[in-house]
């Protein structure tokens, strides 16, 4: 065979790679609104940054005809390139061909860059768009999948893993995305379960569609497996680009620094006024932290889900923070199962990647009655506790309104590790709010008094005058000062620049036991 023979061979090759399940099948993913495994790598990185790895790898497999089904790349491509510059590890299922399914050695070509993402400190990304194992390869497809587990898990914490989810993922095709840290979905093409609709009428007799069962709305409202729900794979896309901005390549750095062109002395005079005089008033936290950080610009995770807690990133100064604040606005902002739980898991991205913390308070307590015990909030409170106690990257907290009760110790108070504290001349730091507190304390009195309304009211007030403001907190050093809202946003760039050689160890271990 001549040299230009062999190059020929070469190009064959790559053509019947490039060419995946076939021309069919590829139209099939086009009229279904899906793009192909290559198209979404190219949006996603730089442009011609691609590089690719194990693009004639093929299974092994003989058994139900496969020997005569073989096509290179076998269903995933994997490789490397960059996103605005710096590097980072893909892979993209490829559904044309046996609908993205895993083979060992479609494992094996993930596996690969995994090692080779955690090995250089780079994040990976996976697009995923498979009907999970293999079936005809049986024990091989679910080796397959555990490995990836194991590495998936081992790696967690050590670069950053995002997955999304871009077509009907099944099986261990959803059990990879649940271990890594974000995990984005699109309407109308995306769905998670561990086995689809018709297995689940043979098991369970139950009737429902995919996307009762594992559509975008349902993982970001219900279950809050969805980071984020977006309208096409384009958005999707650059979605991915944007959330690699705010963090590090990996555990050893720090989040890149951007330009800042907001001054860091903005002050926002309608702050001063922004807490309405009722404590009972809700208000939008969102215009609160959008007032205070960059450009106002704030990349909200998880929105649907528990809405009486806010978490995503932003900068200040250029640099990016982690933040977390109640919402007013739904069920008060008080602290629940789901809430916690959101909140807990955020807080642990943070402080596994150098990313400082900025919590916003106003939380009138844990939400009491019988759903949220059983539903475990003692369990689930604690995850939270935990996370912020255990967190070693700077933590500022401002209480804006209430911080009331175990929610208030919670919310990264001074008591269990948080750097600064600030607090609005609007904080109210109690035990519990007036109303509940006066009952308690109070019921025989009032219940003696020859108008016990007025008596009640009466004693409101009084606790309201010792109680709700920040100044019992700072005469005892726990708020470390008493600020002007309009002022926040420089305060707490201060605050982060004074904090940012900030060294903290824990105490040797293997790990905590965080009460999961
Ligand atoms: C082999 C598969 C496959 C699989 C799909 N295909 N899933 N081949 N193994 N797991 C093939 C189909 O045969 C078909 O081939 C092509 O991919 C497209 O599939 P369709 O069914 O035509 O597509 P669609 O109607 O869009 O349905 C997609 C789907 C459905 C919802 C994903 O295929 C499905 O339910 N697949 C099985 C899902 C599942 O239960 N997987 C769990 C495996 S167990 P042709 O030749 O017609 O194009 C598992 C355990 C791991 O993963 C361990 C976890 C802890």
């Amino acid at each position: 065979m001549s040299s230009l023979e062999k190059a020929d061979k070469l190009r064959a090759l790559r053509e019947k790679a490039f060419a995946g399940g076939g021309e069919k099948r590829i139209e099939k993913q086009h009229a279904q609104g899906k793009m192909t495994a290559r198209e979404r790598i190219d949006l996603l990185l730089d442009h011609d940054s691609f590089e690719e790895f194990d693009m004639l790898v093929t299974h092994r497999s003989t058994a139900f005809g496969l020997d005569k089904k073989i096509i290179p790349g076998d269903g995933v491509v994997t490789g490397y390139g960059t996103i605005d510059g710096r590097q980072v590890y893909v892979f993209s299922h490829d559904f044309t061909v046996f609908g993205g399914s895993l083979s060992e050695t479609f494992a094996e070509k993930i596996l690969k860059i995994m090692d080779m993402a955690a090995m250089n400190g780079a994040p990976l990304i996976g697009l995923n768009d498979s009907g999970g194992a293999r079936i005809q390869e049986g024990i091989e497809s679910l080796a397959g999948y555990g490995k990836i587990f194991l590495k998936n898990v081992l790696y967690s914490g050590v670069i950053p893993q995002i997955s999304a989810i871009l077509g009907p993922c099944a099986g261990g095709a959803v059990y990879s995305p649940a271990i890594t840290d974000f995990t984005i979905m699109v309407k109308d093409i995306s769905y998670m379960f561990v086995t689809g609709p018709s297995v689940v009428k043979t098991v369970t007799g139950e009737d429902v569609t995919k996307d009762q069962l594992g559509g975008p709305l349902i993982h970001s409202k219900r279950s809050g497996v969805c980071s984020i729900a977006c309208e096409d794979e384009e958005e999707a896309l650059l979605l991915i680009r944007k959330l690699i901005s705010y963090v590090p390549q990996n555990n050893m750095e720090d989040p890149i620094r951007m330009i800042c062109t907001d001054p860091v002395d903005r002050q926002e005079m309608w702050l001063d006024e922004y807490i309405p005089a009722n404590p009972n008033k809700p208000y939008e936290m969102r215009v609160l932290i959008e007032a205070v950080t960059d450009n106002g610009e704030f990349f909200e995770i998880q929105r649907m889900f528990a809405p009486n807690i806010i978490i995503g990133f932003a900068r200040m100064n250029g640099h990016s923070v982690g933040v977390i604040a109640n919402q007013p606005s739904y069920l008060a902002g008080v602290l629940d199962n789901d809430a916690s739980i959101k909140a807990a898991r955020f807080v642990r991205f943070c402080d596994a990647f150098n990313i400082p913390i900025l919590t916003f308070v106003d939380v009138p307590g844990f939400m009491p009655g019988t759903a949220q015990e059983y539903g475990g909030i003692i369990r689930n409170g604690a995850k939270l506790l935990f996370a912020y106690a255990e967190a070693t990257v700077p933590k500022i907290t401002v209480i804006t309104r209430k911080a009331y009760g175990g929610a208030y110790d919670v919310m990264s108070s001074k008591h269990i590790g948080a750097d600064i504290n600030y607090a609005w001349p609007t904080a109210e730091i109690a035990v519990m709010g007036p109303d509940g507190a006066v009952e308690i304390i109070f019921h025989h009195d009032i219940k003696a008094a020859d108008d016990p309304v007025q008596r009640k009211k009466e004693l409101i007030d009084q606790y309201r005058d010792k109680f709700a403001n920040p100044y019992d907190a700072a005469s005892r050093g726990y708020i470390d000062d008493v600020i002007m809202p309009s002022n926040t946003r420089f305060r707490l760039i201060k605050a982060l620049e004074m904090l940012a050689g900030k060294r903290q160890t824990l105490p040797p271990k293997k790990h905590g036991n965080i009460p999961l």
